[in-house]
């Protein structure tokens, strides 16, 4: 059984979230050259944060062998994550750092900054299979009873972050601005490279063939999960129950077809017709 919620603005966070994080949000200064990744709990994050650290690398794996990816990305909005950002100093570089924050808890520094933020999309039914799998495991937030139930709590955005559909409308809103880039999963699955080539684009990084093929070959499904650096095999069992959790599981697009019996399918897609209404459909891989 997992903690309860934290709610803000009744929207539902991990009990590892920042206290009075309305009033925090004034207080963090975003710099011009921080690194920001976003993303909705589920869609992909560490993969692009694996990507992130070995662009930055120029493919030189041994960083992402040797720290985990919470103490080279912390996530802003944790405890932990916010104290190790504000300890940072200018001569360790820019910072990296993510964050699962809707667009209005962001800290308001962020948006008069030219700060770099790539923000990572992904089909909201794979989002439900892999967090339903995930957040189970995991003791900082509610748990729930069956797939059913949860399927349910993510449409009513009764879960960690709140809405998906409210996430991305609002995140959304920044496309177009030259210091955002949406990044889709499917992309990263269908067209790994161009992909990749895309972000480190983004960064101003300029790859060399080899470079990029080392960043190609450590960011695969196996040699991420084999990866203890970032499979989450070193969280806390206090914070992660390891029997029911596997961080990189199946690393697949379409795997909500497996789970979603086909009443689950409707009622979302009724919803999603409703919800997503107003948003560049053409542009998600997953239409
Ligand atoms: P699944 O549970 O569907 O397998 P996040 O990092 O936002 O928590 O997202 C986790 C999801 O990204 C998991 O999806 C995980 O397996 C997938 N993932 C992580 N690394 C990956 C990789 N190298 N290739 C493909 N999928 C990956």
């Amino acid at each position: 059984m997992g903690a309860d919620y934290t709610r803000v603005d009744r929207i539902p966070f991990p009990t590892l979230t920042v206290e009075n994080l309305e009033l925090w949000q004034d207080v963090f200064v975003v710099e011009d050259e921080d690194v920001i990744t976003l993303s909705y709990p589920k869609s992909g994050t560490n993969w692009l944060l694996e990507v992130i650290s070995l662009i930055h690398s120029t493919g030189d794996p041994s960083c992402v062998q040797s720290v985990v990816t919470w103490d080279r990305s912390p996530w802003l909005e944790y405890v932990g994550g916010y104290e190790k950002l504000r300890k940072h100093t200018p001569e360790k570089g820019p910072r990296f750092y993510n964050s699962h924050l809707p667009i209005q808890f962001l800290p308001k520094s962020f948006f008069n900054s030219k700060a770099k933020a790539i923000y990572i999309i992904r089909n909201p039914r794979d989002i439900i299979t892999s967090g339903y799998f995930f957040w189970k495991g995991m003791k900082i937030v509610k748990s729930t009873e069956s797939f059913e139930q949860f399927v349910q709590w993510f449409l009513q955005g009764n879960v960690s972050y709140g809405s998906w559909f409210d996430y991305i409308h609002g995140w959304l809103s920044m496309r177009g601005k030259d210091n955002f880039l949406v990044v889709a999963y499917e992309d990263l699955h269908q067209d790994r490279r161009g992909t990749v080539e895309m972000i480190s684009q983004f960064l101003g990084c300029k790859l060399t063939p080899e470079e990029l093929n080392s960043v190609l070959k450590n960011i695969s499904f196996q040699v991420m999960k084999d990866n203890k650096m970032n499979n989450y095999s070193q969280v806390s069992d206090t914070i992660l129950d390891h029997s029911k959790v596997q961080m990189i599981r199946k690393g697949i697009t379409g795997d909500w077809k497996n789970h979603f019996t086909v009443a689950q399918s409707e009622t979302f897609d009724k919803i999603y017709e409703k919800k997503m209404a107003g948003l560049p459909r053409e542009a998600f891989p997953w239409e």
